[in-house]
């Protein structure tokens, strides 16, 4: 037993309304590591959603992230029109762990087989933490894996979707706000520049746009020098006077203070679970800061997990598909206008509408 580990708060834990299915929390019989694997509903098919390795610092604050990041895997796949469930896997790592390459197949071994005992109800694949790689180590004990790496066979990582599908949400921000999608002369504060929000770095930058970036790994400044961007410190990047704000790091970024301190017309970025607490949905709105639903823009990734995986692929229409969730995204945009909701109650209400219609 290890007794080294900090006292488990359950603040985080309870905070969370549990709705889920089924939630299997287990001990790695090789990493000795633990994994939650979290189904949150399987009302429009198999359960779909990646697989986190994390550090946290008490293990319930693991379960929470898995159980806040498969409720939002739920709303995510029915907005985005999937027929695909929600759910998370996460791999808790203390404070302060490092896996060497061994100890990553270990836990990728133990991780496949927590997968394969909840009887295909949930489907893994890369997420912070994973890689297609990784992917291909968990396939060697359950078939319920996707986004393999393409020298295998498989469709390989999501991320040039995601990120296509963060592109498309933030033209649609920006014609709601400015009634125009021209990007060039823009300024976007993009927080976070791994797979997702460097390859927007690069591709807004190409389309003209002037660019302040962050990252916590000081290593990506590199990044922000090739492409001419700003850099700052990650502390303070949201008090950026500028047109948008674009996280694309980790969950919980818009919390109260944040809220408070953003100097921009909007908010639209990959990163999952943006909001510290749902009141910040209203906090922004009454800011008049308007809010990209993190579920309904970060969704390429799962369209493209879900359509590349069909035997009649065809990547012309897997581009329309991800393309077609910035029209989503305008259309919730102007329901929460016409009717004076947030944007965030226009998203949920389009998602409970398919999981309604599926009951
Ligand atoms: N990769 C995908 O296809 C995908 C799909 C849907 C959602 N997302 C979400 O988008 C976000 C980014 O995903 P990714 O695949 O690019 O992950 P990544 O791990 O490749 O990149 C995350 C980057 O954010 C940085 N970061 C972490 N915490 C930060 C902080 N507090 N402030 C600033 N930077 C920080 C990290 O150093 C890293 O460079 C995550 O929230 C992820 O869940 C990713």
């Amino acid at each position: 037993m290890n007794l080294t580990q900090p006292a488990p708060s359950l603040d985080a834990l309870a905070a969370i309304p549990f709705t889920h299915e089924k939630v299997l929390i287990t001990t790695g019989a090789r990493s000795g590591l633990m994994i939650t694997v979290a189904v949150h509903s399987t009302r429009l098919g198999q359960a779909l959603g990646g697989a986190r390795v994390w550090q946290y610092a008490t293990w319930t604050d693991a379960v929470a992230d898995a159980l806040r990041l498969s409720a939002a895997m739920t709303l995510k796949n029915a907005a985005a029109g999937l027929n695909l469930g929600g759910g998370k896997s996460v791999v808790y790592l203390p404070l302060g762990t490092v896996l060497s390459d061994d100890e990553k197949r270990d836990a990728m071994l133990d991780l496949g087989d927590a997968v394969e005992s909840v009887n295909g109800a949930y489907m893994t694949a890369e997420d912070v933490g994973t890689s297609a790689e990784l992917m291909a180590i968990v396939a060697e004990r359950t078939a319920h894996v996707c986004g393999l790496p393409t020298a295998t066979g498989g469709v390989g990582e999501p991320a040039d979707a995601t990120a296509a599908g963060v592109y498309a949400s933030i033209l649609a921000t920006l014609e709601a706000l400015f009634g125009s999608r021209e990007v060039t002369g823009r300024h976007l504060v993009i927080s976070g520049l791994g797979q997702v929000g460097g390859r927007l770095a690069r591709a807004l930058a190409a389309a003209g746009a002037t660019l302040t970036v962050t990252d916590i790994n000081p290593d990506k400044r590199e990044l922000a020098d090739e492409l001419g961007a700003d850099w700052v410190p990650v502390a303070g990047a949201h008090r950026i006077q500028a047109d948008l704000f674009v996280p694309c790091g980790l969950g919980g970024v818009l919390d109260a203070t944040v809220i408070g301190e953003l100097n921009v017309l909007g908010v639209c970025g990959a990163a999952n679970n943006q909001l510290a607490e749902v009141a910040g949905a209203a906090e922004l709105d009454a800011r008049g800061i308007l809010w990209a639903p993190d579920f309904v823009v970060n969704a390429g990734g799962v369209v493209f997990l879900a359509m590349a995986s069909e035997p009649d692929a065809d990547a012309a229409a897997i581009a329309t598909r991800v393309a077609a969730i910035g029209d989503v995204l305008g259309q919730i945009f102007t329901d929460a206008h016409t009717e004076g909701i947030t944007t965030l109650a226009a998203a949920e209400r389009l998602a409970a509408a398919r999981l309604d219609a599926a009951a």
